[in-house]
């Protein structure tokens, strides 16, 4: 995982205060905490008379970040755009939670498809800045279920970020696209040690919600889900946590379940060029309606906590080749020192053993990916009685064949770390560019 440098982030906004009257709402998304506030001046009924007739949200309005009324009564609250060259999620900085969803399309027409991505669109653009969806009738008619299902109301956009992408089965026979489908987004082949299992693989589409709040990120999902009915049907989801801000106000690398500080070696999302270099595709790559996109690879790494909490300190060091207090690497003195892989420790031998992770994830220094992995824990497994926790692993990257298939037919291969860990989910998924406002997410391909 990246750190969480929010002082670094160019890409966020700041929300401005809002002396919006309860009158002036009819006409405008509500803001999350406007529904609160209106409650509390006369309850919700002052919302009704609005007209209940074709009151659900059908994703028609074209609801824009500056038509949002945000964060009623606030300052300073922190707020990702939605619309840009870039979706959003990418090169952001991690926020504390994640709900990655996968989905399904049940439909026939790409036309069918189009739509979904317009209503899509619209509601995401909405939710990460706050806005309940639906105007204030939809959510207020007696007489209808509400456009919005009500568990983020009150509840700050939390760094809200909504990122879309298309499955290799999204470029098969159904929507007459199998032509559009980038040569740098291959199927992933079978790597050694896999264990996959089919519940926790594929879609035609991946959403991946982050935010500061997992109540938001799930509603936002939720209601993706729900305007998809009748177009696409969920096929597996995922949630996903790191320490929270509040637990680590000082905003340091956040540490993985083993107890390793994850994301040291990230290239840094602030070089627009390296970012050019690693994470965006270009419009000369061969795929022109990927330009300002990226392939998103989707891991679910199952760690063998028991195991691991076996084994010595400092096995679990020559296991990353790094140290576990200040993720330094082995014979190194600072986190960020770069890795010497001619480093040698007091018996002559590598100082960074070589089956070590970063040893091996780092391969010639010049083959990079973004990551922007998430912990997860999903219980018990019911047979053998042992935590089903891990990491979500998410890389993000210009070209798959390139980096991750080419770093991961290294680490298959020869990591010590896979005595500890089981890669039992995969995804793939080309992240459309960000749509511009009035544009829809995927406009370039459809
Ligand atoms: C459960 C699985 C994994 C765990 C726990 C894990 C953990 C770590 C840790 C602790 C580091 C050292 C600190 C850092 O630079 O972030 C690291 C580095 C790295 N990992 Fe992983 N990782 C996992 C899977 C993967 C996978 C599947 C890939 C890609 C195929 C990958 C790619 C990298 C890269 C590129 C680095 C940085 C190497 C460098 O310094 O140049 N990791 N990982």
């Amino acid at each position: 995982m990246e750190p969480s440098d929010l002082k670094t982030n160019e890409n966020l906004q700041e929300a401005g205060t809002s002396s919006k009257t309860p009158g002036s709402l009819l006409n405008k998304p509500v803001s999350r905490r406007d529904v609160l506030k209106m409650a509390g001046i006369g309850g919700l009924g002052l919302l009704l008379g609005g007209g209940a007739a074709g009151a659900l949200f059908k994703g028609t309005k074209a609801f824009t970040r500056k038509e949002s009324v945000l964060n009623a009564g606030r300052t300073n609250e922190k707020v990702h755009p939605f619309y840009g060259k870039h979706q959003s999620g990418i090169i952001t900085p991690s926020q504390n939670f994640l709900c990655f969803a996968s989905f399904d399309l049940t439909v026939a027409s790409i036309n069918e498809v189009r739509e979904l991505f317009q209503k899509w669109t619209l509601a995401a653009a909405n939710m990460t800045q706050g806005s309940m969806l639906g105007d204030s009738a939809a959510n207020t008619s007696l007489n209808l279920p509400p456009a919005d299902t009500g568990e983020a109301a009150g509840l700050i956009p939390s760094r809200t970020t909504i990122t879309f992408g298309a499955g290799p089965s999204f470029f098969d026979s159904r929507f007459g696209l199998a032509s559009k489908r980038p040569a740098a987004f291959p199927d992933l082949p079978k790597f050694r040690g896999d264990a996959l299992q089919p519940q926790w693989c594929g879609g035609d589409i991946g959403v991946q919600v982050c935010a500061d709040d997992l109540q938001v990120a799930f509603h936002a999902v939720r209601n993706l889900a729900r305007i998809a009915r009748g177009s696409a049907v969920l096929r597996w989801t995922q949630e996903g946590f790191q320490r929270t801000g509040a637990a680590e106000p000082a905003n340091g690398t956040p540490r993985n379940l083993m107890g390793f500080k994850d994301g040291t070696g990230n290239p840094d999302v602030n070089d627009a060029k390296l970012m050019d270099e690693v994470v965006w595709a270009q419009a000369g790559d061969g795929a022109a309606w990927m330009a300002g996109g990226s392939y998103m690879v989707a891991r679910r790494i199952r760690m063998r906590l028991e195991v691991w909490d076996r084994s010595t300190l400092d096995d679990q060091q020559r296991t990353f080749g790094r140290y576990r207090d200040s993720g330094a690497p082995l014979g190194g003195q600072d986190e960020f020192d770069p890795l010497d892989l001619n480093a040698k420790d007091a018996a002559g031998q590598p100082a960074l053993p070589v089956t070590s992770h970063s040893r091996l994830a780092h391969m010639d220094g010049n083959t990079k990916l973004l990551r922007r992995a998430y912990s997860y824990s999903s219980g018990l497994d019911a047979k053998t009685g042992q935590l089903d926790a891990g990491l979500f692993f998410i890389c993000f990257q210009r070209n798959v064949s390139k980096q991750f298939i080419a770093m991961q037919q290294i680490l298959a291969a020869s990591d010590k770390l896979n005595e500890y860990i089981s890669h039992v989910g995969s995804a793939g998924f080309a992240c459309f560019p960000g749509a511009a406002e009035g544009g829809y997410i995927g406009d370039t391909l459809f």
